[in-house]
Protein backbone atom coordinates (compact mmCIF):
# COMPACT_ATOMS: atom_id res chain seq x y z
CA UNK A 1 0.00 0.00 0.00
CA UNK A 2 1.28 3.72 -0.98
CA UNK A 3 0.82 6.85 0.73
CA UNK A 4 -0.84 9.42 -1.29
CA UNK A 5 -0.74 13.55 -1.79
CA UNK A 6 -3.48 14.98 -3.02
CA UNK A 7 -2.45 18.57 -5.08
CA UNK A 8 -4.54 21.22 -6.23
CA UNK A 9 -2.70 21.33 -9.60
CA UNK A 10 -4.52 24.63 -11.01
CA UNK A 11 -4.75 27.53 -8.84
CA UNK A 12 -7.18 25.90 -6.24
CA UNK A 13 -10.46 25.15 -6.17
CA UNK A 14 -10.03 22.21 -8.56
CA UNK A 15 -12.80 20.01 -6.30
CA UNK A 16 -10.69 18.49 -3.99
CA UNK A 17 -13.10 18.09 -1.37
CA UNK A 18 -15.13 15.45 -3.20
CA UNK A 19 -11.54 13.20 -4.14
CA UNK A 20 -10.19 13.99 -0.24
CA UNK A 21 -13.46 12.48 1.01
CA UNK A 22 -13.36 9.36 -1.01
CA UNK A 23 -9.34 8.70 -0.20
CA UNK A 24 -9.70 9.77 3.17
CA UNK A 25 -12.29 7.02 3.59
CA UNK A 26 -9.46 4.53 2.35
CA UNK A 27 -7.13 5.83 4.71
CA UNK A 28 -5.82 5.39 8.44
CA UNK A 29 -4.28 8.94 8.36
CA UNK A 30 -5.19 11.99 7.02
CA UNK A 31 -2.72 15.12 7.18
CA UNK A 32 -2.86 18.77 6.46
CA UNK A 33 0.65 19.63 5.58
CA UNK A 34 0.43 23.41 4.54
CA UNK A 35 -2.08 26.74 4.21
CA UNK A 36 -4.50 27.30 7.20
CA UNK A 37 -7.74 28.26 7.14
CA UNK A 38 -7.73 29.66 3.94
CA UNK A 39 -8.65 26.45 2.76
CA UNK A 40 -12.39 25.41 2.06
CA UNK A 41 -13.31 21.77 1.89
CA UNK A 42 -17.25 21.02 1.52
CA UNK A 43 -18.03 17.08 2.31
CA UNK A 44 -20.93 15.84 1.92
CA UNK A 45 -21.63 12.17 3.71
CA UNK A 46 -25.00 10.34 4.32
CA UNK A 47 -26.74 13.63 4.03
CA UNK A 48 -25.02 15.60 6.20
CA UNK A 49 -22.41 18.75 4.89
CA UNK A 50 -19.46 19.65 6.40
CA UNK A 51 -17.63 22.59 5.69
CA UNK A 52 -14.00 22.21 6.36
CA UNK A 53 -11.37 24.87 6.54
CA UNK A 54 -8.48 24.08 8.94
CA UNK A 55 -9.89 20.13 10.29
CA UNK A 56 -8.11 17.35 7.44
CA UNK A 57 -11.03 15.55 5.66
CA UNK A 58 -10.31 12.49 7.73
CA UNK A 59 -12.01 14.14 11.05
CA UNK A 60 -15.99 13.46 9.80
CA UNK A 61 -15.08 9.33 9.26
CA UNK A 62 -14.69 7.38 12.98
CA UNK A 63 -11.51 5.35 13.05
CA UNK A 64 -9.32 8.13 11.09
CA UNK A 65 -6.60 9.59 12.72
CA UNK A 66 -6.77 13.74 11.20
CA UNK A 67 -3.50 15.84 12.04
CA UNK A 68 -2.78 19.20 11.74
CA UNK A 69 1.05 18.98 10.32
CA UNK A 70 3.98 21.89 11.24
CA UNK A 71 3.97 23.20 7.77
CA UNK A 72 0.43 24.51 8.50
CA UNK A 73 -0.84 28.54 9.77
CA UNK A 74 -3.02 27.85 12.66
CA UNK A 75 -5.55 30.29 13.76
CA UNK A 76 -6.35 28.44 17.47
CA UNK A 77 -9.84 30.49 17.55
CA UNK A 78 -10.91 29.66 14.35
CA UNK A 79 -9.87 25.82 14.99
CA UNK A 80 -11.29 25.15 18.42
CA UNK A 81 -14.62 27.19 16.44
CA UNK A 82 -15.04 24.55 13.72
CA UNK A 83 -14.50 21.99 15.97
CA UNK A 84 -17.16 22.84 17.80
CA UNK A 85 -19.20 23.19 14.83
CA UNK A 86 -18.31 20.05 13.14
CA UNK A 87 -18.97 18.03 16.94
CA UNK A 88 -22.25 20.06 16.87
CA UNK A 89 -22.94 17.66 13.82
CA UNK A 90 -22.17 14.34 15.89
CA UNK A 91 -18.86 14.11 15.39
CA UNK A 92 -16.17 13.05 18.00
CA UNK A 93 -13.28 14.70 18.18
CA UNK A 94 -10.56 14.30 20.49
CA UNK A 95 -6.98 13.87 21.24
CA UNK A 96 -7.48 10.29 19.97
CA UNK A 97 -8.47 11.27 16.66
CA UNK A 98 -6.96 14.61 16.24
CA UNK A 99 -3.38 16.05 16.37
CA UNK A 100 -2.01 19.54 15.89
CA UNK A 101 1.76 19.78 15.62
CA UNK A 102 3.72 21.37 18.92
CA UNK A 103 5.70 23.31 16.40
CA UNK A 104 2.79 24.53 13.74
CA UNK A 105 3.20 28.63 14.08
CA UNK A 106 -0.20 30.48 15.13
CA UNK A 107 -2.40 32.59 13.17
CA UNK A 108 -2.94 35.63 15.99
CA UNK A 109 -5.12 38.83 15.49
CA UNK A 110 -2.42 40.82 14.72
CA UNK A 111 -1.51 38.92 11.51
CA UNK A 112 -5.40 39.19 10.47
CA UNK A 113 -5.55 42.97 10.88
CA UNK A 114 -2.25 43.25 9.22
CA UNK A 115 -3.40 40.98 5.88
CA UNK A 116 -5.83 43.60 5.67
CA UNK A 117 -3.89 47.10 6.16
CA UNK A 118 -1.25 45.66 3.78
CA UNK A 119 -4.04 44.35 0.85
CA UNK A 120 -4.92 48.53 1.35
CA UNK A 121 -1.21 49.67 0.69
CA UNK A 122 -1.37 47.12 -2.35
CA UNK A 123 -3.89 49.86 -3.61
CA UNK A 124 -5.29 49.13 -7.40
CA UNK A 125 -3.33 45.72 -7.34
CA UNK A 126 -4.24 43.84 -4.01
CA UNK A 127 -3.45 39.75 -4.08
CA UNK A 128 -6.71 39.65 -2.88
CA UNK A 129 -6.24 37.60 0.43
CA UNK A 130 -8.79 35.56 2.34
CA UNK A 131 -8.21 38.03 4.94
CA UNK A 132 -6.97 35.74 7.28
CA UNK A 133 -3.57 36.34 8.38
CA UNK A 134 -2.05 33.44 6.35
CA UNK A 135 0.53 35.61 4.72
CA UNK A 136 1.50 37.73 7.99
CA UNK A 137 1.95 34.71 10.00
CA UNK A 138 4.53 32.83 7.48
CA UNK A 139 6.25 35.93 7.71
CA UNK A 140 6.61 36.18 11.04
CA UNK A 141 7.60 32.44 10.81
CA UNK A 142 9.99 32.84 8.63
CA UNK A 143 11.41 35.76 10.39
CA UNK A 144 11.94 33.81 13.40
CA UNK A 145 9.38 35.80 16.07
CA UNK A 146 6.34 33.36 15.28
CA UNK A 147 4.31 31.97 18.24
CA UNK A 148 4.27 27.86 17.65
CA UNK A 149 1.93 25.67 19.60
CA UNK A 150 4.43 24.72 22.07
CA UNK A 151 4.82 28.08 23.62
CA UNK A 152 1.35 27.84 24.91
CA UNK A 153 2.87 25.40 27.50
CA UNK A 154 4.59 28.17 28.86
CA UNK A 155 3.20 31.42 30.09
CA UNK A 156 6.47 33.83 30.58
CA UNK A 157 7.99 33.04 27.15
CA UNK A 158 4.73 33.76 25.74
CA UNK A 159 4.27 36.79 27.15
CA UNK A 160 7.74 37.95 26.14
CA UNK A 161 7.37 36.92 22.37
CA UNK A 162 4.15 38.14 21.89
CA UNK A 163 5.60 41.70 23.36
CA UNK A 164 8.34 41.42 20.83
CA UNK A 165 6.26 40.46 18.02
CA UNK A 166 3.69 43.21 18.76
CA UNK A 167 6.43 45.72 19.12
CA UNK A 168 7.18 45.32 16.03
CA UNK A 169 3.88 45.18 14.27
CA UNK A 170 2.36 47.91 16.25
CA UNK A 171 4.76 49.89 14.73
CA UNK A 172 3.92 48.94 11.24
CA UNK A 173 0.11 49.56 11.96
CA UNK A 174 0.45 52.78 12.92
CA UNK A 175 2.46 53.59 9.84
CA UNK A 176 -0.41 51.63 7.71
CA UNK A 177 -2.98 54.35 9.76
CA UNK A 178 -4.50 51.24 11.25
CA UNK A 179 -5.48 50.55 14.83
CA UNK A 180 -2.66 49.28 16.63
CA UNK A 181 -3.29 45.64 18.77
CA UNK A 182 -3.77 45.26 22.29
CA UNK A 183 -0.61 43.49 23.22
CA UNK A 184 -1.78 41.91 26.30
CA UNK A 185 -5.84 41.45 25.10
CA UNK A 186 -3.79 39.07 23.17
CA UNK A 187 -1.93 37.11 25.22
CA UNK A 188 -5.18 37.21 27.64
CA UNK A 189 -6.91 35.39 25.14
CA UNK A 190 -4.23 33.02 24.04
CA UNK A 191 -3.81 32.53 27.72
CA UNK A 192 -7.95 31.58 28.16
CA UNK A 193 -7.89 28.76 25.16
CA UNK A 194 -4.11 27.43 25.56
CA UNK A 195 -5.23 24.37 27.48
CA UNK A 196 -8.03 23.59 24.99
CA UNK A 197 -5.11 23.74 22.19
CA UNK A 198 -2.53 22.28 23.90
CA UNK A 199 -5.21 18.97 24.95
CA UNK A 200 -4.48 18.20 20.64
CA UNK A 201 -0.71 19.05 20.43
CA UNK A 202 2.14 16.43 20.23
CA UNK A 203 5.08 15.16 18.36
CA UNK A 204 3.65 14.61 14.98
CA UNK A 205 6.48 13.63 13.29
CA UNK A 206 6.83 10.75 15.57
CA UNK A 207 3.16 9.75 15.51
CA UNK A 208 3.93 9.44 11.33
CA UNK A 209 6.61 7.63 11.91
CA UNK A 210 5.13 5.46 14.16
CA UNK A 211 1.78 5.10 11.88
CA UNK A 212 4.36 4.15 8.50
CA UNK A 213 6.03 1.30 10.42
CA UNK A 214 2.60 -0.06 11.40
CA UNK A 215 1.98 -0.05 7.53
CA UNK A 216 -0.98 2.74 8.04
CA UNK A 217 -1.93 4.39 5.04
CA UNK A 218 -1.42 8.38 4.83
CA UNK A 219 -3.41 10.45 3.06
CA UNK A 220 -1.99 13.88 2.81
CA UNK A 221 -4.34 16.18 1.56
CA UNK A 222 -3.03 19.75 0.35
CA UNK A 223 -4.86 22.95 -0.24
CA UNK A 224 -5.07 25.82 -2.57
CA UNK A 225 -3.41 24.98 -5.91
CA UNK A 226 0.34 24.41 -7.44
CA UNK A 227 -0.38 27.83 -8.87
CA UNK A 228 -0.56 29.53 -5.74
CA UNK A 229 2.92 28.27 -4.71
CA UNK A 230 5.17 31.27 -2.94
CA UNK A 231 8.27 29.88 -5.04
CA UNK A 232 6.61 27.99 -8.26
CA UNK A 233 3.11 30.32 -8.36
CA UNK A 234 2.10 33.48 -10.19
CA UNK A 235 4.54 35.32 -7.80
CA UNK A 236 3.77 37.74 -5.88
CA UNK A 237 -0.16 36.37 -6.43
CA UNK A 238 0.13 33.09 -4.61
CA UNK A 239 -0.35 32.48 -1.09
CA UNK A 240 2.62 32.08 1.70
CA UNK A 241 3.31 28.53 1.38
CA UNK A 242 4.16 26.03 -0.42
CA UNK A 243 1.76 24.25 -2.62
CA UNK A 244 3.38 21.52 -4.19
CA UNK A 245 4.03 17.79 -3.72
CA UNK A 246 7.03 18.32 -2.24
CA UNK A 247 5.63 20.22 0.82
CA UNK A 248 4.15 17.08 2.05
CA UNK A 249 6.90 15.56 3.70
CA UNK A 250 8.68 18.88 5.12
CA UNK A 251 5.18 20.05 5.94
CA UNK A 252 4.59 17.11 8.46
CA UNK A 253 8.08 15.76 9.26
CA UNK A 254 8.43 13.03 7.18
CA UNK A 255 11.12 12.08 4.75
CA UNK A 256 10.29 12.94 1.09
CA UNK A 257 10.22 9.32 0.14
CA UNK A 258 7.06 9.08 2.39
CA UNK A 259 4.16 10.10 -0.41
CA UNK A 260 4.52 7.16 -3.03
CA UNK A 261 1.80 8.90 -5.47
CA UNK A 262 0.65 11.98 -5.87
CA UNK A 263 -2.29 12.67 -7.50
CA UNK A 264 -3.22 16.50 -9.05
CA UNK A 265 -6.70 17.27 -8.74
CA UNK A 266 -7.53 19.18 -12.39
CA UNK A 267 -10.24 21.04 -13.23
CA UNK A 268 -11.57 20.34 -16.96
CA UNK A 269 -11.33 23.41 -17.34
CA UNK A 270 -9.59 26.47 -15.35
CA UNK A 271 -10.70 28.88 -12.60
CA UNK A 272 -8.72 31.71 -10.38
CA UNK A 273 -9.99 33.57 -7.75
CA UNK A 274 -8.33 36.99 -6.28
CA UNK A 275 -5.67 39.33 -8.41
CA UNK A 276 -3.51 37.79 -10.63
CA UNK A 277 -2.21 36.60 -14.58
CA UNK A 278 -4.64 33.98 -16.16
CA UNK A 279 -4.01 33.38 -19.61
CA UNK A 280 -6.71 31.24 -20.90
CA UNK A 281 -9.76 33.83 -18.88
CA UNK A 282 -12.91 34.01 -20.57
CA UNK A 283 -13.85 37.31 -19.52
CA UNK A 284 -16.89 36.76 -22.23
CA UNK A 285 -20.39 34.83 -22.54
CA UNK A 286 -18.14 31.53 -21.97
CA UNK A 287 -16.64 32.53 -18.73
CA UNK A 288 -19.78 33.71 -17.64
CA UNK A 289 -21.09 30.34 -18.67
CA UNK A 290 -18.47 28.47 -16.69
CA UNK A 291 -19.27 30.06 -14.09
CA UNK A 292 -22.81 29.61 -13.49
CA UNK A 293 -22.51 25.79 -14.92
CA UNK A 294 -19.75 25.05 -12.27
CA UNK A 295 -21.59 27.35 -9.58
CA UNK A 296 -17.91 29.09 -9.38
CA UNK A 297 -18.11 31.20 -5.94
CA UNK A 298 -15.06 30.74 -3.52
CA UNK A 299 -16.52 28.39 -0.32
CA UNK A 300 -14.73 30.80 2.56
CA UNK A 301 -15.33 34.43 1.10
CA UNK A 302 -18.06 34.08 -1.57
CA UNK A 303 -16.06 35.45 -4.17
CA UNK A 304 -17.17 35.45 -7.91
CA UNK A 305 -13.94 33.33 -9.33
CA UNK A 306 -12.79 34.00 -12.83
CA UNK A 307 -13.41 31.41 -15.60
CA UNK A 308 -11.61 30.64 -18.64
CA UNK A 309 -10.34 27.79 -21.23
CA UNK A 310 -8.27 24.53 -19.87
CA UNK A 311 -4.62 25.50 -19.92
CA UNK A 312 -2.54 22.46 -20.36
CA UNK A 313 0.81 24.55 -20.65
CA UNK A 314 0.07 25.17 -17.12
CA UNK A 315 -1.11 21.82 -16.18
CA UNK A 316 1.85 20.25 -17.68
CA UNK A 317 4.07 22.44 -15.64
CA UNK A 318 2.83 21.61 -12.57
CA UNK A 319 2.69 18.01 -13.28
CA UNK A 320 6.29 18.34 -13.59
CA UNK A 321 6.58 20.86 -10.31
CA UNK A 322 4.79 18.26 -8.27
CA UNK A 323 5.61 15.02 -9.90
CA UNK A 324 2.40 14.41 -10.83
CA UNK A 325 1.60 10.48 -11.68
CA UNK A 326 -2.29 10.81 -12.19
CA UNK A 327 -4.76 13.26 -12.51
CA UNK A 328 -8.52 13.45 -11.22
CA UNK A 329 -10.34 15.33 -13.82
CA UNK A 330 -13.33 17.12 -12.41
CA UNK A 331 -16.35 19.04 -13.41
CA UNK A 332 -16.08 17.33 -17.14
CA UNK A 333 -20.18 18.20 -16.84
CA UNK A 334 -19.70 21.66 -16.60
CA UNK A 335 -18.87 21.85 -20.31
CA UNK A 336 -21.36 19.44 -21.56
CA UNK A 337 -24.10 21.77 -24.23
CA UNK A 338 -20.85 23.46 -25.52
CA UNK A 339 -20.44 23.65 -29.55
CA UNK A 340 -16.63 23.87 -29.47
CA UNK A 341 -14.09 23.85 -26.41
CA UNK A 342 -10.98 25.29 -26.49
CA UNK A 343 -7.82 23.75 -24.74
CA UNK A 344 -4.33 25.93 -24.76
CA UNK A 345 -1.35 24.18 -26.19
CA UNK A 346 0.93 26.96 -25.81
CA UNK A 347 1.48 30.48 -25.69
CA UNK A 348 3.31 33.35 -27.47
CA UNK A 349 5.50 36.00 -25.73
CA UNK A 350 6.93 38.45 -28.20
CA UNK A 351 6.93 36.51 -31.19
CA UNK A 352 7.88 32.85 -30.24
CA UNK A 353 6.39 30.71 -28.77
CA UNK A 354 6.71 29.18 -25.50
CA UNK A 355 6.00 26.18 -23.91
CA UNK A 356 5.85 26.86 -20.13
CA UNK A 357 4.47 29.55 -18.03
CA UNK A 358 7.64 31.97 -17.47
CA UNK A 359 8.58 33.29 -13.97
CA UNK A 360 7.94 37.29 -14.43
CA UNK A 361 5.44 38.74 -13.57
CA UNK A 362 5.79 40.77 -16.66
CA UNK A 363 6.03 37.84 -19.38
CA UNK A 364 3.04 36.21 -17.29
CA UNK A 365 0.78 39.13 -18.18
CA UNK A 366 1.75 39.10 -22.02
CA UNK A 367 1.82 35.77 -22.90
CA UNK A 368 -0.88 34.95 -25.40
CA UNK A 369 -2.50 31.79 -25.62
CA UNK A 370 -2.25 29.47 -28.80
CA UNK A 371 -5.46 27.03 -28.81
CA UNK A 372 -6.60 23.97 -30.54
CA UNK A 373 -10.81 23.77 -31.00
CA UNK A 374 -12.02 20.53 -30.15
CA UNK A 375 -15.82 19.50 -31.20
CA UNK A 376 -17.95 19.91 -28.16
CA UNK A 377 -21.37 17.67 -27.37
CA UNK A 378 -24.61 17.67 -26.66
CA UNK A 379 -25.39 14.88 -24.35
CA UNK A 380 -24.83 15.00 -20.84
CA UNK A 381 -22.09 13.47 -19.31
CA UNK A 382 -23.17 14.02 -15.43
CA UNK A 383 -23.01 10.93 -13.51
CA UNK A 384 -21.40 9.08 -16.15
CA UNK A 385 -20.11 5.86 -13.97
CA UNK A 386 -18.15 4.21 -17.00
CA UNK A 387 -16.07 5.43 -20.19
CA UNK A 388 -18.89 3.51 -22.25
CA UNK A 389 -21.59 6.23 -20.73
CA UNK A 390 -19.28 8.91 -22.27
CA UNK A 391 -20.15 10.57 -25.66
CA UNK A 392 -17.20 9.94 -28.16
CA UNK A 393 -16.30 13.98 -28.03
CA UNK A 394 -15.91 13.83 -24.72
CA UNK A 395 -14.11 10.36 -24.79
CA UNK A 396 -11.54 12.38 -27.35
CA UNK A 397 -11.37 15.71 -24.74
CA UNK A 398 -10.11 13.70 -21.59
CA UNK A 399 -8.00 11.72 -23.81
CA UNK A 400 -6.30 14.95 -25.75
CA UNK A 401 -5.53 16.48 -21.85
CA UNK A 402 -3.73 13.53 -20.94
CA UNK A 403 -1.48 13.70 -23.89
CA UNK A 404 -1.10 17.72 -23.61
CA UNK A 405 -0.39 17.44 -19.94
CA UNK A 406 1.69 14.00 -19.82
CA UNK A 407 -0.19 12.16 -16.86
CA UNK A 408 -3.15 9.59 -17.38
CA UNK A 409 -6.44 10.53 -15.88
CA UNK A 410 -6.93 8.07 -12.43
CA UNK A 411 -10.14 9.24 -11.52
CA UNK A 412 -12.79 10.82 -13.67
CA UNK A 413 -15.81 12.89 -11.81
CA UNK A 414 -18.66 13.73 -13.37
CA UNK A 415 -20.63 15.34 -10.51
CA UNK A 416 -20.61 16.08 -6.88
CA UNK A 417 -22.27 12.81 -5.72
CA UNK A 418 -19.78 10.41 -4.44
CA UNK A 419 -20.64 7.86 -6.85
CA UNK A 420 -20.63 9.61 -9.79
CA UNK A 421 -16.83 8.58 -10.43
CA UNK A 422 -14.86 6.77 -13.04
CA UNK A 423 -11.68 4.87 -11.25
CA UNK A 424 -9.26 4.08 -13.73
CA UNK A 425 -6.55 3.80 -11.01
CA UNK A 426 -6.81 3.35 -6.96
CA UNK A 427 -3.81 5.80 -5.92
CA UNK A 428 -3.49 3.68 -2.53
CA UNK A 429 -2.76 0.68 -4.46
CA UNK A 430 0.96 0.18 -5.84
P1 LIG B 1 -4.07 34.05 1.15
O1 LIG B 1 -3.75 32.60 1.11
O2 LIG B 1 -5.27 34.38 1.98
O3 LIG B 1 -2.88 34.88 1.52
O4 LIG B 1 -4.46 34.52 -0.35
C1 LIG B 1 -3.49 34.55 -1.40
C2 LIG B 1 -4.09 34.13 -2.74
O5 LIG B 1 -4.43 32.76 -2.69
C3 LIG B 1 -5.39 34.86 -3.10
O6 LIG B 1 -5.44 35.01 -4.51
C4 LIG B 1 -6.47 33.89 -2.67
O7 LIG B 1 -7.67 34.06 -3.40
C5 LIG B 1 -5.81 32.57 -3.00
N1 LIG B 1 -6.31 31.46 -2.18
C6 LIG B 1 -6.06 31.20 -0.88
N2 LIG B 1 -6.66 30.08 -0.48
C7 LIG B 1 -7.31 29.59 -1.56
C8 LIG B 1 -8.11 28.42 -1.78
O8 LIG B 1 -8.32 27.57 -0.91
N3 LIG B 1 -8.59 28.27 -3.05
C9 LIG B 1 -8.32 29.16 -4.05
N4 LIG B 1 -7.58 30.25 -3.89
C10 LIG B 1 -7.08 30.47 -2.65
Amino acid sequence: MSNVAVIGSQWGDEGKGKIVDWLSSRADVVVRFQGGHNAGHTLVIDGVEYKLNLLPSGIVRPGKLSIIGNGVVVDPWALLKEIQIVKEKGVKITPENLMLAENANLILPVHRALDQALEITRGNTPIGTTKRGIGPAYEDKVARRGIRVCDLAHPDLLKDKIMAMMCHHNILLKGFGAEPIDTMETYNKLMEIADDILRYAGVVWKRLDEARQDGKKILFEGAQGAMLDIDHGTYPFVTSSNTVAGQAASGSGMGPDAVKYVLGITKAYTTRVGTGPFPTEQDNEVGAFLGERGKEFGTVTGRKRRCGWFDAVLVRQTVKLCGIQGIALTKLDVLDGLDEIKICTGYELDGKTIDHLPASQIHQANVTPTYETLEGWKESTRGARSWAELPASAVKYVRRVEELIGAPVALLSTSPEREDTILMRDPFVD
